[in-house]
């Protein structure tokens, strides 16, 4: 399909509808048609900025006890108002939603479950950046007729048929797969149509651009430790070339740049989170993006095993996440296997290292 000529619509009725494929499923296009309609929502009230009165917060925490803005409210009720009525699904997760949200009975049931960030990277919208959505589409299995239930969305994520994410930068993008690879779509504004610009994009396997929180580095393990000291070493180090570091604070626009043109996006276990799950949840923001990834040719792991393979035990489960080029991806997962069979070679920290002011003979 062409660039700049192929509409959403078109591509997906291409995709699913007409090609007896493993991916094809019926409704599944129309579920994500919607899904394009909330984010072209989202999209419109985001661009009001202040002006849409949907500014500051919402006086209320989430079930991660984080500060809910108005905004994280706001875009959880358009994902669900574009979504609920279509009769395409049993039941939504969401971020901002403590439990299973079934379809009302008011509208007829389907056979998919829709899990979604609806606004990701919510402290940039105080300073006007980047912000996203996530979503992942599951097929429910067993019995249809039966209420859902949280086990119905508890499946790794090799089972999603599709997941995608917006991203709310100076254009709109829809970045989607429907595992025949990862395709990017433009709103055209004034048209309103998400317009095929990225077809098939393909992840560089080697990079020499990394994104973590470095101020969380006193809680990481070796492995990131090493990984990182290594790559801030740059050409003086063992890896003998230097490398750049950016961190935006919204995971879309991190898996964005490194789709468009590689990286290695970190935020791995922690000593800070209970049983080190690091701090993004499992179904609606590392599962998702592990499908967009993986379909791109890149790789996301744990730090020891790949997301997909992760049985996920609770709706809001945390995972560590390590995703993106696949030569540096695998090379954390080495430094990770190497530390936990007691062979990497010791983590010497820079304030402790040669050069250190703690060295006794520094301070002679
Ligand atoms: P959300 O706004 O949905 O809570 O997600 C923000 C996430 C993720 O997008 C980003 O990578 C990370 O939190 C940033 O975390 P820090 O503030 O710890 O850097
Ligand atoms: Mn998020
Ligand atoms: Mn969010």
């Amino acid at each position: 399909m062409q660039d700049g000529r192929t509409t959403l619509s078109k591509y997906l009725i291409d995709t699913l509808d007409r090609q007896p494929s493993p991916v094809a499923a019926t409704g599944l296009s129309a579920l994500l048609i919607d899904v394009a309609a909330a984010i072209k929502t989202i999209s419109a009230t985001l661009t009001k900025g202040a002006l849409s009165g949907n500014y500051g917060s919402a006086q209320s925490v989430n079930t991660h006890g984080e500060e809910q803005k108005k905004l994280d409210v706001a875009t959880n009720e358009i994902f669900v108002q574009h979504c609920e009525w279509d009769g395409l699904l049993a039941a939504m997760v969401s971020e901002e939603m403590d439990t299973v949200y079934t379809i009302p009975s008011t509208y007829p049931r389907g056979e998919y479950l829709l899990a979604f960030d609806p606004l990701d990277g919510s402290s940039n919208i105080d300073i006007n950046g980047v912000v996203g959505s996530i979503f992942s589409v599951l097929r429910r299995t067993g019995d249809q007729e039966a209420p859902v239930s949280e086990a119905d969305f508890l499946r790794p994520g090799h089972e999603q048929v599709a997941a995608g994410y917006a991203i709310y930068g100076p254009s709109t993008m829809l970045v989607l797969s429907v595992g025949n690879g990862t395709h990017g779509f433009t709103l055209e504004r004034d048209v309103g149509n998400f317009v095929l610009t990225h077809s098939d994009i393909r992840i560089p396997e080697d990079t020499g651009e990394f994104a973590i929180n470095a101020s969380n580095e006193r809680f990481w393990e070796p492995p990131v430790r090493r990984y990182v000291q290594e790559c801030k070493d740059g050409r003086s180090g063992c890896r003998e070339r230097d490398f750049n570091m950016r961190w935006i604070a919204s995971m879309v626009a991190e898996v964005h740049r490194i789709l468009m043109r590689g990286g290695v996006f970190l935020y791995p276990r922690d000593f800070r989170t209970p049983q080190m799950e690091g701090r993004l949840r499992l179904l609606y923001e590392a599962n998702p993006m592990s499908f967009l990834v993986e379909q791109a040719g890149g790789v996301a792991i744990t730090g020891r095993e790949r997301i997909f393979d992760v049985a996920p035990r609770a709706l809001h489960q945390r995972a560590p996440v390590i995703l993106g080029s696949k030569n540096e991806v695998e090379r954390i997962q080495r430094y990770h296997s190497e530390y936990d069979r007691g062979e990497d070679k010791p983590y010497t920290s820079p304030l402790f290292n040669k050069r250190s002011l703690f060295l006794p003979e520094a301070s002679t």
